[in-house]
């Protein structure tokens, strides 16, 4: 029966429009917190308080972030004798809900994780066949947040179910369990590494998904990372994203340089924005690159919701894939002016420079103030290109472009050379370029006339 119904399901997916899920949660991207990527394993209630606790008292909070996530091994290894998922006792002591009441208190949405196998990545029940039971429990415990996994699979030649059938289930329970109690639904964040180019279908079941497999702490993924998602911008909006994984800000060895580039590149392309770094002792240039307003601002904005993307990807051909030097030329419109990141994906200090109007945003014949998102000072009026030099090894920079009116006349074309008397016959070549330019002088002013 099971498998019967998941096939229809399926196929009903597969013509139906490849539209956003939006049901009605994670219109923007969500900001919070994820344990994982500094501790592993090994969480429990008195850390993820403590964390809640500095998120507040750094200013996290009053930045947006919102969501605390719990990932993997919060539970016990078996279900109960009636088959739901326990929290682990000597972890949570006052359980799941316990905390959930807490992180309530101190203004914080929670976010809880499964997989959409047998078991989690690290051994724990997954939910595959317990999903409305599952879900039925994360919601009695106020969870608003599910992570889903994809590890430990059952066989596709017994299921028929492939990825979309799977997460498809998920969906259904997530809908179900809203229409169900009233609640919101709860945001569905995929997790299943990009596989089945989740990019074209993951919006018709989830606000995210994962597009790769995890991140490191080092350069070389951050890079790879961002040369795989430069090439499906396109699928990111309002209500569904590439989630290009949790932030590494703060660990490994990463140069303030990197963590610059790695916060720009991910809220801009507008990420999933979740720490990922022990706030007990995090440096202060950390906190202030994750609290870079102007930049979050572009990452929330309420009016447009698509990522940027590039529009040059500089030492290398355009379009062409390399993990350790992707685009570095990106732009996008946002509701305040044109947005531009710029990445020196060079082990040097480097140059960078473009014409604006390589931009499709930008509009010829007009000039933009230019706005630094790192210094947050303005840069002045620029009319037909920007360079910056000495951009620091794996630095970036970030612009804010306005449009600031008509750029200034261009000088007068020098007269054209008057043409001698021709004697007959006359040249054909004097003519015709003369009408040409005729030709170009009204295709400008019927441009300009359609422009008012
Ligand atoms: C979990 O249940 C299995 C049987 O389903 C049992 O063999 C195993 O000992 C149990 N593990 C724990 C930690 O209770
Ligand atoms: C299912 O696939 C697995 C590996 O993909 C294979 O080992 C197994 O024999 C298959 N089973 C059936 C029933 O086809
Ligand atoms: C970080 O470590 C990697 C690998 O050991 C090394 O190649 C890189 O230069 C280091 N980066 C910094 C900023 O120290
Ligand atoms: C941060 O603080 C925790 C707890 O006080 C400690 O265990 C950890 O080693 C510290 N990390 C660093 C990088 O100092
Ligand atoms: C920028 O504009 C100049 C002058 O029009 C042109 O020579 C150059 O090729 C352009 N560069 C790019 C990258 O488009």
């Amino acid at each position: 029966m099971r498998f019967v119904g998941t096939v229809l399901v399926v196929s009903a997916l597969l013509v139906a429009r490849v539209e956003a899920l939006n049901n009605g949660v994670a219109r923007l991207p969500v900001l919070g917190y994820n344990a994982w990527n500094a501790f592993h394993c090994d969480v429990d209630e008195k850390l993820i308080l403590e964390t809640a606790n500095q998120m507040v008292a750094l200013g996290l909070k009053d930045a947006g972030y919102n969501f605390i996530n719990l990932d993997d091994c919060w539970a016990l290894k078996n279900r109960s004798n009636t088959g739901d998922l326990v929290p682990d006792p000597v972890k949570f002591p006052d359980g799941i809900s316990g905390l959930v009441t807490k992180l309530a208190a101190m203004g914080f949405k929670t976010g809880i994780y499964s997989d959409s196998g047998l078991s989690t990545c690290a051994g724990y029940p997954g939910s595959w066949a317990n999903e409305k039971r599952d879900l039925e429990l994360f919601n009695k415990w106020g969870i608003s947040l599910l992570k889903y996994d994809n590890c430990n699979i059952p066989s596709d030649n017994i299921t028929r179910q492939n990825a979309i059938g799977r997460y498809q289930i998920m969906k259904q329970a997530i809908a179900d369990v809203a229409k169900e109690s009233g609640k919101p639904p709860i945001i569905f964040s995929l997790c299943e590494w990009g596989q089945q180019q989740v990019w074209l279908w993951g919006k018709t079941i989830g606000q995210s998904w994962r597009t790769t497999g995890d991140i490191s702490p080092q350069w070389s993924s951050l890079v790879s990372i961002i040369n795989f998602n430069s090439f499906i911008t396109m699928a990111t909006d309002f209500y569904g994203r590439n989630d290009m994984d949790m932030l590494q800000l703060g660990n490994g060895n990463l140069s303030l340089d990197e963590a610059k580039a790695h916060f720009t590149a991910w809220a801009l392309m507008k990420s999933t924005l979740l720490i990922g770094t022990d706030l007990r002792n995090v440096s202060r240039e950390v906190v202030d690159i994750l609290t870079n307003r102007e930049i979050l601002a572009i990452n929330q904005d309420a009016v447009v919701g698509t990522s940027i993307s590039p529009f040059r990807w500089g030492i290398n051909p355009d379009w062409t894939s390399d993990s350790l030097h992707p685009a570095q030329y990106w732009s996008g419109p946002t509701q305040d002016g044109v947005v531009f990141m710029l990445l020196n994906v060079e082990d040097t200090p480097a140059s960078v420079s473009f014409n604006l109007t390589e931009s499709p945003w930008i509009r010829a014949g007009r000039q933009y103030s230019v706005r630094d998102l790192w210094s947050h000072t303005d840069e002045g009026i620029v009319i037909s290109s920007f360079s910056r030099d000495n951009v620091p090894p794996h630095g970036v920079v970030a612009l804010l472009l306005q449009d600031a009116g008509d750029s200034p006349e261009p000088k007068e074309e020098p007269e054209a050379q008057p043409q001698p008397e021709c004697s007959a016959p006359c040249s054909p070549s004097a003519v015709s370029s003369a009408s040409r330019r005729t030709r170009i002088v009204y295709a400008d002013l019927l441009a300009y006339v359609m422009n008012i």
